[in-house]
């Protein structure tokens, strides 16, 4: 008994605590979310909103705002930059025409598993990016989701070879590393926003297009497409972002409140993809989807894709330097 009510004393004095350093004034901040429910970027918002939630003592709270209802998530960049948006969780590659230097996580075949991911953006070089990201863009990664390899989705055929691409139509984000990965690969892709993606999908405007299981199970793709294609060009990384606006108007308790938050939402959002990606790929089978691998272990679309495209974006990405501090993050070989 004396030990639960020493307990408990001990408990509301913390509360008292945290709560008599942030203000009195309660705010519910808005979280727009690129993806419909049941993805790797929901998951990482609901487990900020509760870090959030317990962090404040209660005092702040965070309301998630799914299927890009606060716009699309390149304008949830200028939106959140210029401070009429809170948070934003969207995928690293809808920042990069922001903050150039967060390409050389979109540059494909770099980042190769779940573990790498992890070892980059939570290390010293995520750092630096997110330095990068305020400067740039105007807004900060606080955390980051991880949503797994995007694999290619289209609706007319199996592809398992570049020469098998050659009739589609893909759409791709308004992200230039990715324009020309596919021009690697022999075709000219079609720019879209994410927004207009399943509408353009389901009216034949474009026959594929790529992102990961995890999102293709949040936005029901597998009504509009059947074929897919396990390609692993980019591992999916979507952070979750913060107005620095906002950010700097805070407390300095309220700001370890939020970053401290988006630490937990980070290793939640790893767990998930951990514990849900094969699950959610068989559900998609069991729900007609038909997966191809590529021929040869991928070695066409890698081949053309590493030799023609890495040496564009070597100026944009901040140096060549800069890719290979990554590679050598990942032990790994440098680029000459
Ligand atoms: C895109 O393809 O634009 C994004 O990857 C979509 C997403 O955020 O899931």
């Amino acid at each position: 008994m004396t030990f639960h009510f020493r307990a408990l004393r001990r408990t509301a004095l913390a509360l008292l605590l945290i709560t008599a350093a942030l203000p009195a004034s309660a705010r519910e901040f808005r979280v727009a979310v690129g993806d419909g429910a049941g993805g790797t970027q929901e998951a990482l918002g609901l487990a900020f909103t509760a870090a959030l939630a317990e962090k404040t003592a209660g005092a702040h709270s965070a309301k998630l705002f799914l299927n890009g209802q606060l716009g699309d998530e390149q304008d949830t960049v200028t939106a959140a930059a210029t401070g009429t948006l809170d948070f934003s969780i969207l995928a690293i590659n809808n920042i990069t025409p922001f903050s150039p230097s967060v390409g050389t996580l979109t540059l494909p075949y770099v980042i190769l598993s779940l573990e790498e991911a992890e070892t980059i953006t939570q290390g010293e070089i995520g750092q630096q990016m997110v330095d990068r990201t305020v400067e740039d863009a105007g807004v900060r990664i606080i955390g980051w989701a991880y949503s797994g390899f995007r694999v290619l989705t289209n609706s007319k055929h199996p592809v398992t070879t570049v020469a098998d691409l050659q009739d589609l139509v893909i759409r791709v984000p308004k992200n230039e590393i990715m324009i020309e990965t596919y021009k690697s690969w022999g075709i000219n892709p079609t720019p879209m926003a994410w927004s207009e993606t399943f509408a353009a999908l389901q009216q034949k405007v474009v026959d594929g297009q790529d992102n990961p299981y995890m999102t293709v199970n949040a936005m029901k793709f597998d009504e509009v497409q059947k074929y897919v294609t396990n390609i692993r060009y980019i591992f999916s990384i979507e952070p979750l972002i913060v107005s620095e606006q906002l950010f700097q108007s805070l407390s300095p308790e309220e700001q370890a409140a939020v970053s401290e938050a988006g630490k937990v939402a980070t290793a939640a959002s790893a767990e998930f993809l951990r514990a849900k990606e094969a699950e959610i790929k068989t559900d998609l089978q069991a729900r007609g989807m038909e997966i191809s691998d590529p021929a040869d272990g991928e070695a066409e679309f890698i081949e053309r894709a590493t030799t023609q495209v890495w040496p564009k974006f070597y100026d944009t990405i901040g140096g060549k330097e800069v890719l290979n501090g990554v590679l050598a993050a990942l032990g790994r070989p440098a680029v000459e």
